[in-house]
């Protein structure tokens, strides 16, 4: 696998039952930039997340992440590979029942030996980094925003710093404003941790912010990626659907 390269379909066909998901996906994720995999609702798009996430298996085919063959992995080292991912879901996804603060602390307690002033040190700083405060981290998710339960979200997916951050539809539902909060949000925490390297991968059907904030746009349509380009160069592509969604 080249260096540049950190995910990579093979030849990848999914399929319940006899319907046909994904049809011999063949395609790279480069390391290190925002890539977002573009489509109507159905097309595949959250079922394509989950074969990099190794929680649903392709039915033909080979996914690589990191130079792993998933399907290669048992289910404990695959629950431990995982760890090389950071998920957003769409809402978020906290414990209810935890604090901000909690919910950031979490995997780091579960995962980590970190001594608890140097885990406490930890929490401060991933929920300051996405703009929650003392106040803020004491906070039920009950009690805080879309937005900010967003923020909390995305401190406790980067606790164990991921190479990869998957983000499913990470502004549906939201408002304008707050939509554009956590584009920004994704953009500047790719930024952020750009020297040891953080590769994101999103999922959305929303061209506009799409064409802001990624570096490499896949359009797919019913399980066919059918373009794949530069975003800079996307909305100039040809394919009708393509064309289509660019000016909806
Ligand atoms: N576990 C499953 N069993 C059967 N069909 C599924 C399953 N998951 C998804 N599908 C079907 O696969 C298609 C693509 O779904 P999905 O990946 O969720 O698309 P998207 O995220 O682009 O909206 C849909 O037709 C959906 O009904
Ligand atoms: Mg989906």
């Amino acid at each position: 696998m080249p260096e540049d390269i950190i995910i990579q379909f093979q030849n990848v066909t999914k399929k319940f039952g006899e319907h046909v998901i994904l049809s011999n996906l063949n395609f790279e994720i480069y390391k290190n930039k925002i890539t977002t995999i573009l489509g109507f609702s159905g097309a595949g798009k959250s079922t394509l997340l989950k074969i990099i996430l190794g929680l649903v298996h392709p039915t033909e085919g080979a996914v690589y992440v990191l130079g792993q063959d998933l399907s290669k992995l048992g289910d404990f080292p695959l629950r431990e590979f995982r760890r090389n991912f950071g998920m957003v879901f769409q809402y978020a996804a906290l414990f209810d029942s935890m604090t901000a603060y909690q919910n950031v602390e979490f995997p780091l307690k579960e995962f980590t030996n970190l001594r608890p002033s140097e885990r406490d040190h930890k929490v401060r700083h991933l929920l300051t980094s996405v703009g929650i405060d003392d106040f803020g981290m004491k906070k039920l998710p009950s009690e805080l925003s879309g937005g900010m339960r967003k923020r909390v979200g995305l401190a406790r997916a980067l606790a164990l710093s991921p190479a990869i951050m998957l983000y499913d539809e990470p502004t549906t539902g939201l408002d304008p404003i707050t939509s554009k909060m956590v584009n920004d949000l994704i953009v500047e925490t790719a930024e952020a941790h750009k020297d040891r390297g953080l590769t994101s991968v999103i999922i959305s059907h929303d061209i506009k912010a799409t064409l802001k904030i990624s570096d490499f746009i896949a359009f797919l349509d019913r399980g066919r990626i059918v373009e794949y380009l530069p975003a800079k160069d996307f909305v100039n592509s040809n394919h009708p659907l393509v064309q289509e969604f660019v000016h909806l």
